[in-house]
């Protein structure tokens, strides 16, 4: 894809559009109100909306190396405050995906410069699971997991907000874990036990 293209192509996109409502970039610009915050990978092959077939206005988007919600991060924090906060989304996602490079970059030895300290949290994720990820003998199996994992960890984090607390206390927020598989297409819900997973933890991490 060359730079020119992509102007040509937001030409006919515009013409798209306007043909089907002459008023959608005017409705666009009065406002957003997005129920979804969507907190995914910057993988090119990983197109957020595109995949959930999403519409502009629809999904407020948060993309990284390898989906991560770190609490130093001052960009992701500063998206899921603004998000639940104040655009008040009633869905976190949190969206990893298999044959993630940053996963694998995580699992070698290897000096990856500025890139350490952004995966080592990946290598902490693998620490907390190491007992059932240590058990699983194939390796592609064991890096799918990693990548699972590794979302379901930045689900907590998300959940470790003062925000989030707050909305999921009112109850008027629920956090999903999906992962994109990049092979078939399929988006997966992993169907986390948020519940069953914060009973231990939530004392340590209440802060609400
Ligand atoms: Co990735």
């Amino acid at each position: 894809m060359n730079i020119s293209q992509i102007f040509a192509n937001n030409k006919v996109w515009i013409t798209e559009k306007l043909k089907g409502n002459p008023e959608y970039f005017k409705n666009l610009s009065l406002g957003q109100s997005p129920e979804i915050l969507y907190i995914g990978c910057s993988d090119s092959r990983v197109s957020s909306e595109e995949l959930m077939g999403a519409k502009p206005g629809e999904v407020f988007v948060h993309r990284n190396i390898a989906n991560m919600v770190p609490n130093t991060d001052l960009s992701v924090m500063s998206v899921i405050n603004y998000a639940v906060s104040y655009l008040k989304v009633k869905h976190v996602v949190v969206c990893g995906h298999y044959y993630c490079n940053g996963v694998k970059a995580a699992m070698q030895s290897e000096d990856m410069g500025i890139l350490n300290p952004w995966l080592r949290n990946i290598r902490d994720v693998y620490r907390i699971h190491r007992h059932e990820l240590d058990a699983i003998a194939d390796e592609d199996l064991r890096y799918k997991r990693l990548v699972e994992l590794n979302v379901q960890e930045q689900c907590v984090n998300v959940l470790k907000t003062a925000d989030v607390q707050k909305a999921y206390k009112e109850r008027t927020l629920t956090v999903h874990g999906w992962v994109f598989d990049i092979k078939t297409g399929q988006l997966v819900d992993l169907e986390i036990d948020f519940d069953k997973i914060l009973v231990n933890i939530m004392e340590i991490y209440r802060i609400i």
